[in-house]
C-alpha cells in the first residue's frame, strides 16, 4: 500500500500513521521527524531546516524532495510506504510523480483528513510527546494518565519547540496558502480521499480503515 497523508499542522496526521503503522506494517516516512532527528543529531541538513522550523516556514522544495528521493529508494519501500507531511506544495508533488514512476511505483491513496482550522491552535499548543518513544498525546483530547508521563513505555513527555502559539499561527498560515492547489492536483489525479478529522481519534482511524480494506 502506497499512502500519503495530507491534513493542516495538527489534523492528526501522526496520530492517525502511529495506528496505520501498527496496524498495516508500512514504513511511516515524516518529512518532520526526519528534519527533527536531523536537527537534534547537529547534521547540517539539520541546522538548515531549524532556520525554517523555528519560524514555522517550509523548507525549501529542494532540499525536501532530496530527502524523501532517497528515503523511498530504500528497501522497506519495496512493498509500500506512508508519507506523512509531503508532498506539502505542488511541486513536491509533482517531483513524487517522477520519483516514483522511476521506480515503478504508483500512490493508491492520499488521504486528506480534513479538519476546521478553529480547532488547530488548541489541539497543537495542547500536544506533548513522548521523548523515549515518540507517542503523541494532548493535555485534554487525549491526556496520559499519569501527568507528564507516556503511559506506553514510562518516557518523559515534552512540548515541540514549534507548538507555541505564534509560531503555530505562521505555520497555519502558510500551510493553509500550499494546501488547496494540492489538494486539487490529487482531486485530477483520482487519488483523493477526504476523512472528517474532527471526529473522536479512534473514530478517524475506523474510516481510515474501512479506505485501506479495498487495498488488502
Ligand atoms: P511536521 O512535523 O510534519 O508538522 P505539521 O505538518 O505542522 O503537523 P503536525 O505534526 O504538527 O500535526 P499532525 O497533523 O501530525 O497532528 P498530530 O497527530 O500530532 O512538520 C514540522 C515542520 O517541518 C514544518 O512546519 C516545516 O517547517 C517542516 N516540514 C515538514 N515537512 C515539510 C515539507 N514537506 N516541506 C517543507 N517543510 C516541511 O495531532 C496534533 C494534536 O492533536 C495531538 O496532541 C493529538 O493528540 C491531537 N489529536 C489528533 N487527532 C485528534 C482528534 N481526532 N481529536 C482530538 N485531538 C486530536
Amino acid at each position: 500500500m502506497n499512502l500519503v497523508l495530507m491534513g493542516l499542522p495538527g489534523a492528526g496526521k501522526g496520530t492517525q500513521a502511529e495506528k496505520i503503522v501498527a496496524q498495516y506494517g508500512v514504513p511511516h516516512i515524516s518529512t518532520g521527524d526526519m528534519f527533527r532527528a536531523a536537527m537534534k543529531d547537529g547534521t547540517e541538513l539539520g541546522l538548515k531546516a531549524k532556520s525554517f522550523m523555528d519560524k514555522g516556514e517550509l523548507v525549501p522544495d529542494e532540499v525536501t524532495i532530496g530527502i524523501v528521493g532517497e528515503r523511498l529508494s530504500k528497501e522497506d519501500c519495496e512493498k509500500g510506504f506512508l508519507l506523512d507531511g509531503f508532498p506539502r506544495t505542488v511541486p513536491q508533488a509533482e517531483a513524487l510523480e517522477k520519483i516514483l514512476a522511476d521506480l515503478n511505483k504508483n500512490i493508491d491513496y492520499v488521504i486528506n483528513i480534513d479538519v476546521k482550522i478553529d480547532v488547530l491552535m488548541e489541539r497543537l499548543t495542547g500536544r506533548r510527546i513522548c521523548k523515549d518513544c515518540g507517542a503523541t498525546y494532548h493535555l485534554v483530547f487525549n491526556p496520559p494518565s499519569k501527568e507528564g508521563i507516556c503511559d506506553r513505555c514510562g518516557g518523559e513527555l515534552y512540548q515541540r519547540a514549534d507548538d507555541n502559539a505564534e509560531t503555530v499561527q505562521n505555520r497555519l498560515d502558510v500551510n493553509v496558502k500550499q494546501a488547496q492547489p494540492l489538494l486539487d492536483f490529487y482531486q485530477s489525479k483520482g487519488y483523493l480521499r477526504t476523512i472528517n478529522g474532527l471526529q473522536e481519534i479512534n473514530k478517524v482511524f475506523g474510516e481510515v480503515e474501512q479506505l485501506l480494506g479495498d487495498l488488502i
